[in-house]
């Protein structure tokens, strides 16, 4: 058996952060991983580059079936605290665009790091699967890798079941179930939409890509959206769907910035030219000649009466598209659901029923919007539990 202070399950974004903070207020931790190496996910992520956060960062970015339960640890450990880390590092970045911060160089960089900020106090142990977990008085019992550990604290850190084909499950949420904790219904999200037999034509336009205004419900995204072969994906598409219901159409505006009256002032302008030529002055080709189809208008804009042109400038601007569904886990970026916050203190990440158990980033019901928001609660719920776990002094 292995004696440490905290046992830390994932040793994923949150996972590594928490293990740093903890072991660098002097607590000896072990950090189980079932992955062959530490952070796979950060290593994908941002194409390889690590959107590592957003500087707009706030507790309106997120889902969660309590929208207050990140405020305090978003507060505490702020895109400016996590910056200040990167660059005591070394680590070149820049910003994209909307407040996303990229690495200059590598994903591989922001693991480094990671690792780097762990003292020697912290263990990080990989092709650790962790096969069960038991609670035997004040100490939790863990088998991993053909070991046992225990602890007075334990931090679930193991993420949500999005890309399977990486290894991800509902891991956190057996192990929450198993001490009593309720989950909120996880389901997949920043993830692709696909389109049913109604929206075929626009299934053809495979690889081409607009700026629109997406929206579900009341929410709208303004960013790019990409037709692809089974439905619709790009930013504008990945930000709706974790807002999206079964059942429910999506609208798009196809030109947002155009005025109602565009096509009218454009027959005004070229009476010669057709509906297509117009939409092409403003759209990729191939979108606009579907569109051109769909709205059924062949003659020249001149011969068309105000009327039918204010009728296709408003069809434009608020297009309906009834997805069939999802493309699921297997293309989500993130879970949205997971452990209830209701469990959990939002100052520590403990559990108010389970003394010594923690959960932190992704397993938890708080969900980030697509551009960095997503590593930036697991960076802040991660420090939330490191410093909560050296402040009780579990050593
Ligand atoms: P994470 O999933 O990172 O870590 C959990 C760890 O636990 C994993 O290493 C896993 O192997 C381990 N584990 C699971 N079960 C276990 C068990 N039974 N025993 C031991 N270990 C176990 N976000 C963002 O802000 N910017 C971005 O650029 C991107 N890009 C991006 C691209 C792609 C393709 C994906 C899929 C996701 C993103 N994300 C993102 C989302 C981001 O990756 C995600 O929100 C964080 O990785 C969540 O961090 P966690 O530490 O909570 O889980």
């Amino acid at each position: 058996m292995k004696n440490y202070d905290v046992i830390v399950l994932g040793a994923g974004a949150a996972g590594l952060m928490c293990a740093a903070r903890a072991g660098r207020r002097g607590l000896r931790v072990a950090v189980l991983e079932k992955a062959e190496k530490p952070g796979k996910k950060i290593l994908i992520s941002g194409g390889g580059r690590c959107n590592f956060t957003n500087l707009g960062t706030g507790p309106g970015n997120f889902l969660s079936a309590n929208p207050h339960f990140a405020k305090s640890a978003l507060a505490r450990y702020t895109p400016r605290d996590f910056l200040t880390l990167v660059e005591k590092h070394g680590i070149a970045w820049h910003e994209k665009t909307l407040g996303q911060l990229f690495c200059d160089g590598s994903a591989k960089q922001i693991v480094q790091m990671l690792l780097d900020e762990c003292p020697d106090t912290v263990d990080v142990i990989c092709n650790a699967d962790v096969s069960m977990v038991v609670k035997d008085g004040d100490l939790f019992g863990v088998s991993a890798g053909g070991e046992n550990f225990s602890a007075p604290a334990l931090v679930i850190a193991t993420g949500g079941p999005s890309i399977p084909k990486m290894g991800a499950t509902g891991f956190a949420y057996d192990l929450a179930r198993q001490f009593g904790l309720k989950i909120v219904e996880p389901r997949p999200a920043l993830v692709p939409l696909t389109l049913g037999e109604d929206d075929l034509l626009f299934r053809e336009l495979s690889g081409v890509s607009a700026p629109v205004l997406a929206r579900a419900g009341k929410t709208r995204f303004e960013e790019a959206a990409l037709f692809t072969h089974r439905g619709l994906s790009g930013p504008a598409i990945l930000q709706i769907s974790s807002y999206w219901r079964h059942g429910e159409e999506v609208g798009i505006t196809f030109l947002p910035q155009a005025d109602a009256e565009w096509l009218i002032e454009m027959k005004r302008d070229k009476p010669r030219a057709g509906l297509r030529a117009a939409l092409r002055e403003h759209l990729p080709d191939r979108l606009a000649d579907a569109l051109a189809m769909k709205l059924g208008i062949d003659v020249e804009l001149g011969n068309v009466p105000d009327k039918a042109l204010r009728a296709a400038g408003e069809r434009l601007a608020d297009w309906r598209f009834s997805p069939t569904g999802t493309e699921g886990f297997a293309k989500a970026e993130v879970t949205i659901g997971g452990i209830s916050t209701a469990e959990l203190s939002s100052r520590t990440m403990e559990a108010q029923r389970v003394p010594g158990l923690y959960a932190i980033g992704e397993a938890v019901d708080v969900t980030g919007w697509l551009g960095g928001y997503n590593f930036q609660w697991a960076w802040a719920s991660g420090v939330a539990a490191g410093e909560a776990l050296a402040d009780t002094g579990c050593a």
